[in-house]
């Protein structure tokens, strides 16, 4: 395809997955089985992760630095598969670097599709968000629900212990149950109404049968690999000069920032199939 504008041939790329860590191989699972023909390039910073805890600054740097990467990559169009970077980096990268650098590329967060979607679900209109600290700290979440659904109360629910117990795969041991209690039942607390509970946080979906059994069939727990992925597919009938951009060899490459060996291992528990990947320093 060519850019008449700078006369330069561009070539069609991978669609470019970003996670602080695992957490975006849940998102990418999803993806991958929706839109098998698309190639993807996989990248965790796991040597900084997890993002959840720090500050505005630091995520809106790491992330922005892992985007260039997949940029480098032949990367056209990229999606911030984690919600600490879509809630603390994304409107930035969206505002003022990618018009300035990139005006052709395109990054894209989970945070729009899943409050775009997630009013739907509720008939009490009351939802329950779980994620990490940063998220929730950022009120993105309540503040984009309210802008497609003016009628639903959003109570939020920072789950700190849940990553690091996933990380370290203690996320099925008596331990990890008394976190998810205690977590679950704070927010419960806050209101007896809510029937939705979005997973605001992509490596959740690995204890969403423990979350379930512990909220009872009453309420909906919604994980957002799906939402995501319906929100890709029609981003991409929206936008077919996108879509022409993007490469169709159904390849997939995974880069993590880290110890490749120790990636492959966990990225099983998160991908649900075994995986090789290929060391990739960000920000050096
Ligand atoms: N994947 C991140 C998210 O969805 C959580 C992990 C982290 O704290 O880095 O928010």
């Amino acid at each position: 395809m060519k850019n008449l504008s700078e006369n330069k041939v561009i070539k069609p790329g991978p669609i470019g997955i970003f996670d602080s860590g695992y957490g975006g191989l849940t998102v990418l699972n999803k993806i991958a089985k929706d839109l098998p023909e698309y190639s993807y390039v996989y990248l965790g910073d796991n040597a900084r992760s997890p993002y959840g805890n720090r500050s505005f600054e630091t995520v809106k740097n790491y992330t922005l630095q892992a985007v260039k990467e997949l940029f480098e990559l032949n990367c056209h169009l990229v999606i911030l598969a984690c919600n600490t970077a879509s809630a603390k980096a994304l409107r930035t990268i969206q505002q003022t670097y990618l018009p300035k650098i990139e005006p052709h590329k395109r990054v894209l967060g989970v945070l729009r599709p899943s409050t775009e979607v997630i009013g739907k679900y509720s008939h009490t209109r009351h939802i329950g968000i779980l994620g990490t600290s940063g998220t929730v700290l950022s009120g993105s979440y309540e503040i984009e629900i309210k802008k497609f659904f003016p009628d639903c109360e959003v109570f939020q629910q920072a789950c700190p212990m849940w990553v690091p117990l996933i990380e370290n795969r203690e996320h099925q041991t008596e331990g990890a149950k008394y976190f998810i209690k205690k977590y679950l039942d704070q927010l419960m607390e806050r209101s007896g109404r809510i029937d939705t509970i979005l997973l605001a946080c992509t490596h959740y979906p690995l204890i969403l049968d423990e979350i379930r059994e512990y909220v009872g069939k009453d309420i909906q727990v919604i994980p957002q690999g799906e939402i995501v992925s319906l929100g890709l597919q029609d981003y991409l009938k929206r936008h077919p000069e996108m879509n022409a951009l993007c490469l169709k060899t159904g390849e997939r490459t995974y880069y993590t920032s880290d110890d490749t060996a120790n990636f492959n291992a966990a990225a099983e528990l998160f991908f649900g199939e075994s995986l090789s990947s290929v060391h990739l320093p960000i920000g050096d």
